[in-house]
């Protein structure tokens, strides 16, 4: 019988609230004889002032024997900046190779967007997540000093760069539409753009079924705003797609729908799935938060374990549960999490 061993840390912030209906979703959507079972980890902020750990290596080891980890938000105002980002969430993209950070956008019905009713806007960003300016290469001279020199090293290899673009092309390739966008700024990045440029086009020589265009960054946040039906899959650098897919989800109904997953396509390590949201101290503990953004990863977290028809039912659970939302009063997490559990589990 089968079976889903995962992981839950649920972090700081609004990250506990949201995690839960996400939780509550995929306990509605999965069928009888799918034994879930999980293990929540206490990891973030509260950990840190408690401890002054981050994330020990214990935990990442056992982290590592999970089938998939859901994860809420981390980062909290009390804790310097940083120490968080890199010493947890970065640190388990790294340390679990998760070389894709899927990103995809959709424009939902009845969503707060400047773009409404424009024609369908469904695209997805492929974003890097092992490389680029992430990789902590870097350091300061004469600190604190007139005179202080700053580097942080953008890291690109031929082996990162090819692997996730021959991820976007695959996926671009199972895609009706079949077109491939590389986001980068090859006009004054020129050494690492033209890395990308160069195996971009060796991949798009293989893959001729695949339509392949190319874009500087700034252009391309014009025609998110634009155009951004012009869309279908992308593929960019780890900083190009951490501001791109901020963008995205502003211009296709707000960082509260956006959905992520950090993806290792060989099954060596867990993938990790969250919401591109922050963990939003102001609205903490109120039941303001949304968690439709939670759980739509966890629809993507059951697409990556093969369980394709539920992902799509929570997809569209999301989809008509937006629609019917106009014109009704705001709801509060638990009750969105209510809603989409009730229609995912039919
Ligand atoms: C994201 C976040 C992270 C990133 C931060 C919190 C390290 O902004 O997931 O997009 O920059 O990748
Ligand atoms: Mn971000």
């Amino acid at each position: 019988s089968r079976s889903i061993d995962l992981a839950v840390i649920p972090g700081d912030g609004i990250g506990q609230e949201v995690v839960t209906q996400g939780l509550k979703v995929l306990n509605a959507v999965l069928p009888q004889d799918v034994k879930l079972e999980t293990r929540e980890y206490d990891l973030g902020a509260q950990r840190w002032h408690r401890t002054g750990e981050t994330l020990p290596d214990a935990e990442l080891e056992a982290l590592k024997g999970h089938d998939a980890i859901l994860l809420g938000a981390i980062g909290d105002p009390s804790v310097p900046s940083g120490v968080l980002e890199r010493g947890l969430l970065l640190k388990l993209r790294f340390a679990f190779d998760h070389y894709v950070n899927l990103r995809p956008s959709k424009l939902f019905p009845n969503t707060a967007t400047p773009l409404a009713g424009r024609p369908d806007i469904d695209f997805v960003v492929v974003r890097e997540g092992t490389e680029g300016p992430y990789t902590g290469n870097g350091g300061s001279l004469r600190t604190g000093t007139e005179h202080e020199v700053a580097t942080e090293v953008s890291v690109n290899t031929a082996f990162g760069v090819e692997r996730v673009v021959r991820d976007a092309f695959a996926r671009a390739a199972a895609r009706p539409r079949k077109k491939l966008t590389l986001v980068h700024k090859n006009n004054v990045l020129v050494h690492a753009g033209h890395l990308w440029k160069n195996i971009f086009d060796k991949v798009a020589a293989e893959n001729p079924e695949v339509t392949t265009d190319y874009l500087h960054v700034d252009a391309a946040t014009i025609f998110f705003v634009t155009q951004p039906e012009r869309f279908d899959v992308i593929v960019t650098d780890n900083l190009f797609g951490d501001i791109l897919t901020d963008l995205a989800a502003a211009v296709t109904g707000g960082i509260g729908l956006a959905a992520s997953g950090n993806i290792n396509p060989t099954g060596a390590f867990p993938s990790m799935f969250e919401p591109v949201h922050g963990t939003a101290p102001d609205i903490a503990g109120q039941g303001k938060a949304d968690p439709t953004a939670t759980i739509l990863s966890v629809a993507l977290l059951l697409r990556h374990l093969g369980y394709e028809p539920e992902a799509l039912r929570i997809e569209e659970a999301v989809s008509v549960d937006l629609a019917e939302r106009e014109g009704k009063a705001a709801r509060t997490t638990d009750e969105i999490g209510d809603a989409l559990a009730v229609r995912v589990a039919s």
